[in-house]
């Protein structure tokens, strides 16, 4: 029940904003750095750190500086580091093998990770874009995205990745039945502490344009993706995604892009109340920087009043190519 608000001038509003201290009492959201999980591009090589054009400030490592940016991480409180593989074209192919071999690029982090700092959690991401000579994250056949066969790879990748090691897998591919499948896969090879975050709610967007230079996938997608993931004008079929996701066995549920898509971050809390994340994707980190870089946003200020918009859509925390940036913002306080 809406408690009923006594008329002008009984109720000031204007009262508790009135001083830092009184502002601080009557806050209802909070961002800590135990909100952050932050995405990274690894590649080949070593100690080369190779800027991506379209997203400033953010790299693409070498095995041996993605392990210094989990330590940088944890030393800043960030719980989470998120990998994705910038992949040789020379290994992409149509069948996709290089996505579940044990030493491709991600399971040979994933390892150096977990061995140099074992207690930040790994998370990965299951699709075939990276290492398909199609662009999609799915198998094509035919002009056409083929499901189950799909199914049947990422399930390989996800048992590649836990063998590693892996903490969070992240299946981004939007297959149906990828969830239920990995899972049963998981619990059957010895994996059932393995948890899964869903990217449930993934619309086929705009925004990903950055991440795709990043990760060497725009030049090979043939066509878009609009066949697997959401149309941007849906709600409640992020609903109806949510609840099989969970039934199928997902411990964390996403919502992807963020920003545009905070409405359905709100639904998903609201009707599940199940940990909630959203990613602050490519585009949205590169619009907000490209403002920055000409003087026309605060970067600093609209940085952590995004992430602060996470919180209050009902996320529990959020990807985020800005997670070093707000950690040093949140710490100096
Ligand atoms: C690939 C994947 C994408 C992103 C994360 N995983 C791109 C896509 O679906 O084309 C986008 C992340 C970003 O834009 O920051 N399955």
């Amino acid at each position: 029940m809406r408690p009923t608000v006594a008329p002008f001038p009984t109720t000031r509003l204007r009262r508790t904003r009135r001083t830092p201290a009184l502002r601080d009492l009557v806050r209802e959201t909070t961002l800590t750095t135990g909100d952050l999980i932050w995405p990274i591009f690894i590649r080949d090589g070593e100690n080369i750190e190779e800027p991506v054009p379209s997203m400033p400030g953010v790299v693409r490592r070498s095995v041996d500086l993605a392990v210094k940016a989990a330590e940088e991480a944890a030393s800043l409180g960030i719980p989470a580091i998120c990998l994705f593989p910038y992949t040789d074209p020379s290994l992409k192919t149509e069948a996709c093998e290089e996505a579940w071999n044990p030493d491709n690029l991600s399971n040979r982090t994933i390892r150096a990770i977990k061995a140099a700092v074992p207690d930040i959690a790994v998370m990965t991401d299951i699709a075939l874009d990276p290492y398909n000579a199609n662009g999609h994250d799915g198998i094509v056949r035919d002009g056409i995205i083929v499901n189950d066969e799909t199914v049947e790879a990422l399930v390989k990748m996800a048992l590649a990745q836990a063998e590693c090691g892996a903490d969070i897998l992240g299946p981004s591919d939007m297959m149906d039945g990828r969830i239920g499948a990995m899972r049963a896969a998981l619990e059957k090879a010895g994996h059932s502490d393995v948890t899964i975050m869903s990217y449930t709610a993934k619309y086929a967007s705009a925004f990903y344009g950055p991440f795709r230079d990043a990760v060497g996938a725009s030049g090979a997608l043939k066509g878009d993706k609009k066949t697997y993931q959401m149309d941007p004008a849906n709600s409640d079929e992020a609903i109806r995604l949510v609840e099989r996701d969970l039934m199928e066995g997902a411990d964390m549920i996403m919502v992807k892009p963020g920003m545009p898509y905070l409405d359905i971050c709100r639904r998903v809390k609201d009707e599940f109340g199940v940990p909630t994340y959203a990613y602050q994707v490519s585009g949205e980190y590169a619009m907000l920087m490209a403002a920055a870089q000409n003087g026309w946003l605060d970067r600093e200020k609209v940085m952590m009043e995004s992430l602060m918009s996470f919180k209050r859509a009902g996320c529990d925390g959020i990807l985020t190519y800005f997670a070093p940036q707000a950690a040093r913002v949140l710490n100096a306080v």
